[in-house]
């Protein structure tokens, strides 16, 4: 029995890491924190302590106050906002974390140096305008063309994104959020518009190599009709795909931003208009909100062997463990299963053959 510490446990994702351990025969002693009273609520743990938000002074303290107090003896950040954290600030907490260095983390925390580091080393990104001033968003339109996606440098699930088609659209979207959020000017980044499919590439590393990884395409997002992107975080219709072509350039993007991988990878594909692969995002140290549910529907309704729940993997390999059997390095998930989800309907495992699965 490991006794593990989820932070954000009350998160999709932490509700979804917190399950999967669950359905691991090695019974875990859980506790979660979060800093929402009514989301802590969610998760299956053994005990919950409420914290402040990872930009206060006493998150860690407070974190570390429980690992004291539970004797945990493994601490996985589910955010990566509170990874990035932890990571930077890691000595403080006694327990073990299985996260890349802060250093690593801070390019994936950034789209902007993503993007640059990327591109220096060859992979495929969107050609990007780093934006200084109002005046930059009609240069930015004139050398790249049109239409342009605009995103904020930082934060998570396609934040302050929009498709814009003209220099009047995007200065209008972006005075907005400057005006409100007092972000600057240089917290945008205007890039060529990727039309293609949306991708995820999930996978975990140890010591410089690939443990595992699997492919998967976003369909649908909840609530996309209300949203001004139509990005929402986390989708409600995905499928498993197989691809060499994404297996290989999100392995070198990983690569890229850290020479030698140790923990969870989460990297955002989007294909251009003539189908390449191109990164948007590389979370060092991330789990996918869904990636630890689809190992959990792997071991519980798809028969895959016990490497295949994530969750799971990641705490024995964090906890220093060797594994018995070895998973396959690729494709850890067979191709053609859809998790359909969303809010109140539960959640199913369907194929295109009829086949039809509640899991959730
Ligand atoms: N240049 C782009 N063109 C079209 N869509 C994009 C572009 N960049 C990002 N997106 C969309 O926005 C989503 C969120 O972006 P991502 O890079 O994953 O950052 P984050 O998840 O941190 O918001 C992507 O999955 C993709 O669908
Ligand atoms: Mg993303």
């Amino acid at each position: 029995m490991t006794r593990v510490l989820v932070t954000g446990a009350g998160g999709l994702a932490g509700v979804n890491f917190v399950r999967a351990l669950r359905a691991s025969p090695r019974k875990h002693y859980i506790v979660g924190t979060d800093f929402n009273r009514f989301h802590i609520l969610y998760p299956d743990v053994d005990a919950r302590y409420p914290t402040p938000r990872h930009t206060d002074r006493e998150f860690v303290p407070r974190v570390a106050e429980v690992v004291e107090r539970e004797g945990i003896e493994f601490l996985h950040p589910q955010p990566s906002s509170e990874a990035y954290v932890v990571s930077s600030r890691g000595a403080d907490i006694p327990c073990r974390t299985f996260l890349p260095p802060a250093r690593v983390m801070r390019v994936g925390q950034d789209k902007l140096l993503t993007e640059k580091r990327l591109r220096a080393k060859g992979i495929p990104v969107a050609r990007t305008y780093q934006l200084e001033g109002r005046q930059d968003v009609r240069a930015a339109f004139k050398e790249l063309g049109a239409p342009l996606w605009a995103r904020a440098r930082h934060g998570a699930g396609g934040r302050l994104s929009l498709l814009c088609k003209d220099a009047a659209e995007a200065s209008l979207w972006i005075d907005l959020w400057v005006r409100r959020g007092g972000d600057p000017y240089s917290e945008f980044i205007l890039q060529e518009y990727l039309p293609g499919r949306n991708i995820a590439w999930d996978s975990i590393w140890r010591g410089g190599r690939l443990v595992t990884s699997y492919s998967r395409e976003r369909l649908e997002y909840p609530f996309r009709h209300i949203s001004p992107s139509g990005i929402t975080g986390t989708p409600s219709v995905s499928r498993i795909v197989s691809d060499r072509r994404v297996d290989e350039v999100a392995r070198r993007s990983v690569l890229a931003v850290d020479p030698r991988p140790n923990g969870a990878y989460s990297v955002d594909i989007k294909e251009s208009a003539d189908g390449r692969p191109c990164i948007t995002e590389v979370d060092s140290g991330k789990f996918h909100s869904t990636m630890p549910l689809w190992g959990y529907i792997a071991v519980k309704h798809l028969g895959l062997p016990e490497y295949a729940n994530l969750a799971d993997l990641y705490v024995r390999l964090g906890m220093g463990e060797d594994l018995g059997e070895v998973p396959p390095e690729t494709d850890l998930l067979p191709a053609g299963y859809y998790l359909l989800r969303d809010m109140d309907v539960g959640a199913y495992l369907w194929r295109e053959d009829g086949f039809k699965l509640k899991v959730l």
